[in-house]
């Protein structure tokens, strides 16, 4: 077919697409049709007035009766696609690659936190069972969730070249499956830990001056960086994080689901929340395990060496010395 008659073919079908709008918008549709054959005598070709209609998120008659189901293309769903795939990708890629980087960078220049003095082997109770249940449950939940969820936002970057649709495809399925199933556990396991480390992490004026000493200043059972991780993080982010999942596997009641405004909302939320979690939670992976010697034995064993709660919990160990209990609570 030549292009001339190709184009005509297209022109006649996008008026035909105005008329087919229907009988709401009739009016509208007239007046853009009008203005198309307006434009058609000095810009062929150019039927941006049509389209324009087609993407003016108007409601117009549809035999079907579902919410929105006269909406031919929903303008909001547009700019859903440019802001999850343009900035929260992009940006939300560069946070989460400069976490890790800082880290790798922090550790490959200073490695450990090395404990100053030898350690003692007199172990000091510092987790019961539940505490650490309740922190393994969360860490594990959290993880497979991050790992799933960085593979629905970016994997068709880096696994979908080299698995191939037919087999991204399914994997991918799969993997939101595991995502929408794993979350509610993760919210469940959320909840028992602020239950559980809530009356230890009420903020205190120790905490401000430890923050402002650097963490040089001796702390009690948890710092002040464990405690803007447990309220900035953990109790803030995984409220949000949660809502919102919650709210995309369509379980929270009282919400619209089938207008896809408050879907697309939510996505970006939890987006942008679970993006700034992931990066805070790299920094206390990181002085959890690697980071800091003999900080891990805490949360394995239950116990620490005395050497490391002195250098690193000195009021809490003062606490426990003095005949508190392994919170630091002393009797009364
Ligand atoms: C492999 C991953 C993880 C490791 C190795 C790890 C390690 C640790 C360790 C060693 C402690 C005890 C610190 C101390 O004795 O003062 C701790 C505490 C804690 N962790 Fe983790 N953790 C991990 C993942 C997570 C995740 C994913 C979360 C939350 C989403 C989390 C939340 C917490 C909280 C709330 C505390 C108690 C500190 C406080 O309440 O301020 N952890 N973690």
């Amino acid at each position: 077919m030549k292009l001339a008659t190709m184009s005509a073919w297209v022109r006649a079908a996008s008026v035909g697409i105005v008329l087919a709008l229907g009988t709401v918008g009739a009016h509208a549709a007239d007046n853009d049709a009008a203005a198309q054959v307006a434009r058609e005598a000095t810009q062929p070709s150019n039927n941006a007035p049509v389209w324009r209609a087609v993407n003016s998120n108007v409601e117009h008659y549809s035999a079907i009766k579902t919410p929105e189901a006269g909406v031919l293309i929903q303008a909001g769903g547009h700019r859903w696609s440019v802001f999850r795939g343009g900035v929260i990708t992009v940006y939300g890629g560069w946070l989460i690659s400069l976490a890790i980087t800082g880290v790798a960078l922090f550790f490959a220049m200073r490695g450990p936190i090395k404990l100053k003095e030898a350690r003692t082997g007199k172990m000091v109770k510092r987790f019961t069972l539940i505490e650490r249940y309740a922190h393994w449950s969360v860490a594990i939940t959290f993880i497979v969730l991050a790992i799933t969820g960085i593979i629905i936002l970016w994997g068709r970057y880096f696994l979908l070249p080299i698995l191939g649709g037919s087999a991204y495809g399914p994997l991918l399925w799969l993997l939101k499956s595991v995502h929408n199933l794993i979350g509610p556990l993760f919210t469940i396991s959320l909840i028992v830990m602020f239950v559980v480390y809530v009356r230890d992490n009420m903020p205190t004026g120790d905490d401000i001056k430890w923050l402002l000493s650097g963490g040089k200043r001796p702390a009690h059972r948890f710092n002040g960086g464990e405690k803007m991780w447990f309220w900035g993080g953990v109790t803030g982010l995984g409220i949000v994080v949660s809502v919102t999942g919650w709210i995309l596997n369509s379980t929270v009641p009282g919400i619209d689901y089938f207008t896809r405004e408050a879907m697309q909302l939510s996505n970006i939320i939890h987006g942008i929340a679970s993006i700034l979690f992931i990066a805070m939670s790299i920094g206390h992976i990181y002085i959890g395990s690697i980071g800091m010697e003999g900080s891990y034995d805490g949360m394995r064993s239950g116990s620490v060496d005395e050497s490391w709660a002195k250098e690193h919990h000195a009021l809490w160990l003062d606490d426990v010395n003095a005949g508190a209990d392994h919170r630091g609570r002393r009797p009364t």
